[in-house]
């Protein structure tokens, strides 16, 4: 059906996963220029969040107090905020032709509550299926790193900052975090044509050019094609 592949009607889906620390917020922000640089609009949103409602949601979500929070409130949790991001935001954006980019989407919690976090995968998939209404990203960009130095950049980008101390998820044990990595590219191998695996272990301006790369072909012939 029109839009259900994200690119309704010329309007065009991406999305970046990947294990905490790998990049992809900068990476986002490095596409969203280069697009608006070839006089495309975009619309940059990160999950969870992106809404009123969303960003209360991260609220809880990230909260390291709440160390009894289930597995499974999280799906819900997370699920409730990627519906309001997905009609608020995303499908009306889709609607104008606008490029939408979100850091992270529900790979993300395939991955942490589901590969990694134990719970049953085909609930979680159907959980999403009903929150984004099938509204399935055109391109993944699966920033790719090894757990232990995602985990470092985590550190290393808060120390310094006052009161950005380790949120409830990156407080999680390295052995989870390797899961996750194990996890996404489970995934990628299961769906090689929506997801492309880059390695994050380099530097920002050769991660974005793979990215860029990948993109071009996606874009019509007059958006920076050559
Ligand atoms: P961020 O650090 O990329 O902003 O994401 C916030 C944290 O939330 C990150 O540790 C991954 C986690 N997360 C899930 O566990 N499940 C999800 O569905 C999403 C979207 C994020």
């Amino acid at each position: 059906m029109h839009g259900q592949r994200g690119d309704a009607p010329e309007g065009l889906f991406l999305t970046f996963e990947g294990p905490d620390g790998a990049g992809k917020s900068t990476q986002a922000r490095l596409l969203r220029e280069r697009l608006q640089a070839c006089g495309r609009e975009v619309l940059l949103v990160r999950e969870p969040g992106g809404t009123p409602i969303g960003e209360k949601m991260r609220e809880l979500l990230l909260d390291p107090r709440y160390t009894e929070m289930t597995v499974v409130c999280e799906v819900f949790l997370y699920s409730a905020a990627r519906t309001q991001l997905v009609v608020e935001q995303i499908r009306p954006a889709l609607l104008r032709g606008v490029v939408v980019i979100s850091d992270r989407y529900s790979d993300s919690t395939l991955v942490y509550q589901g590969l990694a976090g134990g719970e049953d995968l085909e609930v979680i998939r159907k959980i999403n299926l009903w929150a984004t209404g099938g509204l399935v990203p055109r391109r993944t960009f699966l920033l790719d790193l090894e757990a232990e130095k995602g985990l470092l950049r985590v550190r290393r980008a808060k120390r310094g900052i006052r009161s950005a101390g380790e949120d409830r998820i990156e407080q999680k044990e390295l052995v989870f975090h390797r899961r996750v990595r194990r996890g996404f590219l489970e995934l990628a191998v299961r769906e090689q044509e929506r997801i492309c695996v880059i390695s994050a272990d380099t530097d920002a301006s050769s991660v974005h050019a793979r990215v860029w790369e990948m993109v071009i072909p996606l874009l019509p012939v007059d958006n920076c094609q050559l």
